[in-house]
């Protein structure tokens, strides 16, 4: 029986890696299973039936080690993946969400990711999500109204999904509207996905983030990345007084620091002007602390100062989504700077050091 599991699951491994870059492709049989049944055994790791035929579930799917030619993006590795200082050099194998192996396996540290069930026990110390309302409550799942993903108003996870993989086009631009048009199937969230998930970004080659320039921290930044983490850390992003004083964003003193808010606002904005080494016009793109932009066309953001509102700051401009080595999830090691660590805040804060 063990047996006939490791060999499915190998297969599976094999299967999957066939070309596609958008929806899936492929024969049925790679991913669902009519009866859950082969030679009268079960086919599916768990042993009992899964929602829509599936072989496996979310996490089976999506455990592996990224090559550059595996079609499936890898986001928990069993094996410690390739990180370095900032998770872009050019020998790392975690793509833009980071990777889930920090918090699940080799020690399991709470701090650097997301801990979601099947991957992680409960985090011993974040019961709720900091910055949150507190109506979020138990433990984080991939997808549904207890995950990131999918329809947060479905409780079953690959129900939240329904339509997506078989629905996306990567080379449009990523409304919102459905599950399918969301960026990542991340629900309601806008942009452009890199086709290779960010393995070996670029300033050329990424994800483009969708950002809102605001003015005041009561709006809600609709369709950002930004906003998708504000369901859960809600106070992180608006909310009267949580981020500047109440009436002030952008004017006054932060409170905490800005996301969804355009750094030519800024009103010391020579700092931010010299912004990964550029000057103010056409600045490189930096995979190390990116930016988001309000721009939906399906042209990548290459460079920053180039057009209205292509400055954004966002979650992302320092965290992952799904994990880094480094405490809280942060893209770089914050904490052990100076000294050793990186200084990812340099690529906008110019003149600190
Ligand atoms: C590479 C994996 C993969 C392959 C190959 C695949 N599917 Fe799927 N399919 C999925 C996943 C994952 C879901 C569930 C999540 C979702 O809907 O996004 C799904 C959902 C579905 C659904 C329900 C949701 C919908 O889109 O209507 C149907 C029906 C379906 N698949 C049929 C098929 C058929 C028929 C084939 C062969 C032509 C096939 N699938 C090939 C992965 C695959
Ligand atoms: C049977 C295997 C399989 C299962 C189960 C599966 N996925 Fe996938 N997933 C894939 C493949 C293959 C791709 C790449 C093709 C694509 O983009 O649809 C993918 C792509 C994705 C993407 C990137 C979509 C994009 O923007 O290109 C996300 C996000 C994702 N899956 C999340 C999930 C979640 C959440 C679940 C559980 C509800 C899940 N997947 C279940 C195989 C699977
Ligand atoms: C569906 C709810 C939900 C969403 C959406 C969400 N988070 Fe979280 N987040 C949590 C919960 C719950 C915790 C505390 C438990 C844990 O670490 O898993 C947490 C913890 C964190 C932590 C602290 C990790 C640690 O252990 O120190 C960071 C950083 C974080 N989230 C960043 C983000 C960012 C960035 C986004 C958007 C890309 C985001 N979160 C979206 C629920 C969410
Ligand atoms: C400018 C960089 C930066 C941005 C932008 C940023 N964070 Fe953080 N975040 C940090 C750092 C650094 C920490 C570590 C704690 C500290 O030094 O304050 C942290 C810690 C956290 C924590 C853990 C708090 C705890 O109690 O342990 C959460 C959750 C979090 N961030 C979520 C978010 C969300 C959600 C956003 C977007 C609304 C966001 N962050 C934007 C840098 C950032
Ligand atoms: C993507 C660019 C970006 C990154 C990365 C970034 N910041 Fe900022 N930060 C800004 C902008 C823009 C402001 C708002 C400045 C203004 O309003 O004048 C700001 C404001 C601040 C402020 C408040 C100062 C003020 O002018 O009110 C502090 C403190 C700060 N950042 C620290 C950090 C630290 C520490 C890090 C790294 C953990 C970091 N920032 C990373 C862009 C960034």
């Amino acid at each position: 029986m063990r047996d006939t599991i490791m060999v499915m699951a190998a297969a599976l491994a094999i299967l999957l890696s066939s070309p596609c870059r958008a929806r899936v492709t492929g024969p049925c049989v790679n991913c669902h299973t009519m009866h859950n049944s082969q030679d009268n055994f079960p086919v599916t790791a768990t042993g009992g039936p899964m929602p829509a035929l599936l072989v496996a579930d979310c996490i089976g799917c999506h455990t592996g080690q990224n090559t550059g030619v595996n079609t499936t993006p890898y986001v928990h590795d069993t094996t410690p993946p390739l990180y370095r200082a900032t998770g872009t050099e050019a020998d790392s194998n975690t793509l833009a969400g980071g990777n889930f192996y920090w918090v699940s396996s080799a020690g399991a540290l709470d701090r650097t990711g997301h801990n979601v069930y099947g991957l992680a026990a409960p985090d011993a110390t974040l019961a709720l999500p900091p910055g949150g309302d507190g109506t979020f409550t138990g433990q984080l799942r991939c997808a549904g109204s207890m995950g990131c993903h999918g329809d947060s108003g479905e409780a079953d996870q690959v129900t939240a999904l329904k339509g997506g993989h078989h629905g996306k086009d990567n080379s449009v631009w990523q409304d919102g509207s459905a599950i399918a048009t969301s960026y990542r199937f991340l629900e309601s969230v806008q942009g452009l996905g890199d086709p290779d998930y960010e393995y070996h970004p670029t300033d050329l080659r990424h994800n483009k983030y969708y950002g809102v320039d605001r003015t005041a921290e009561t709006d809600q930044g609709t369709g950002s990345i930004s906003a998708l983490c504000a369901r859960c850390h809600k106070y992180f992003h608006n909310g009267t007084g949580s981020v500047a004083s109440a009436g002030t964003f952008g004017t006054g003193v932060w409170l905490r620091h800005p996301t969804d808010f355009d750094m030519a606002n800024a009103s010391s904005s020579d700092e931010y002007r010299a912004y990964n080494g550029g000057s103010g016009t056409g600045n490189t793109y930096s995979v190390i602390s990116p930016v988001a932009t309000s721009d939906t066309s399906t042209t990548v953001n290459t460079t920053i100062f180039t057009r209205a509102d292509d400055a954004v700051v966002m979650c992302l401009s320092c965290h992952r989504a799904h994990g880094t080595p480094y405490a809280s999830i942060l893209r770089w090691d914050y904490k052990a700077w100076p000294g050793g660590g990186y200084n990812g805040c340099a690529v906008c804060h110019t003149s600190k050091n």
